[in-house]
């Protein structure tokens, strides 16, 4: 750890136990640079590696990344195969430092809808990764929270018309237990990266009592001393979760 920044700052108690993140902004970083929107997307991946190391330096429990969503796919072709592309090139990279590094990984979202190869390597690293207790990343892909709850609800019909269930005993617990994040906590944390304020269709149950913060740092531009600095910033927030102070 680099004892220099920001990090003796964080009250290690009073950590969020799940960060999540709209990495947003990759395009307009490519653009604001007279460069190709991939080049955007290549420096993007940087951004995350050290997003990953800091939030396991800091003892993060789970850290939610949104990488690409189900809206996504309407994008060029050509863009969604370079993403598909750099998503091979980090996980092969990424490998031998998640197991090292006692990070599990996990991936959320309609994963079916993923190329074959991807498919692959994404169950080849949660696998490999199966047995580590250390920080959980949890790429989000081809995700989308409508599609998540419209698969929950479905489940739980599924369940009730055969008789596995009946409609009193279904509970805000047993929705949470029919999501893709099920035995997560909730984020206590969603930053959203280049300003826009809007949730885009992420985790939309799970906010529900989320701190945001949304910077207008592009993401290929956010740095670990921005990260802490949120982080430090969340440590000061009153959550009440709708109580008063007594
Ligand atoms: C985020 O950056 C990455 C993905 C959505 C895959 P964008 O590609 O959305 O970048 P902007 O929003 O166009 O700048
Ligand atoms: C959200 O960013 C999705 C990801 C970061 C993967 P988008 O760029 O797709 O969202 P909109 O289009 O600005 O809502
Ligand atoms: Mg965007």
């Amino acid at each position: 750890m680099n004892s220099s920044d920001a990090v003796y700052d964080l009250d290690t108690a009073g950590l969020p136990k799940h960060v999540a993140i709209i990495m947003d902004g990759n395009g307009r970083w490519a653009k604001s640079r007279l460069l190709n929107r991939i080049k955007g997307h290549e420096r993007g991946a940087d951004t995350v590696r050290m997003v990953v190391r800091t939030s396991r330096e800091i003892g993060i429990g789970v850290l939610t990344l949104y990488a690409f969503s189900s809206e996504n796919w309407q994008r060029p072709p050509s863009e969604v195969a370079a993403l598909m592309r750099l998503l091979k090139r980090f996980l092969k990279s990424e490998e031998a430092e998640m197991c090292d590094n006692n990070i599990r990984f996990n991936a959320i979202g309609d994963i079916a809808r993923m190329p074959a190869d991807v498919r692959q390597i994404l169950q080849h690293i949660i696998r490999l990764t199966a047995d580590n207790d250390g920080l959980l990343l949890n790429l989000a892909l081809s995700y989308g929270a409508r599609d998540e709850i419209t698969a929950m609800v479905r489940a739980l019909a599924a369940k009730a018309a055969s008789g596995e269930l009946e409609a009193a005993d279904i509970s805000a617990e047993l929705i949470a237990d029919h999501l893709y994040t099920r035995k997560m906590p909730d984020p206590d944390v969603l930053i959203r990266t280049s300003g826009e304020m809007r949730v885009s269709n992420f985790l939309l149950w799970q906010i529900a009592y989320t701190e945001i913060f949304v910077t207008q740092t592009l993401w290929p531009d956010f740095s670990r001393e921005e990260y802490l600095s949120i982080l430090r910033d969340f440590q000061k927030r009153d959550r009440r979760f709708g109580r008063v102070e007594l």
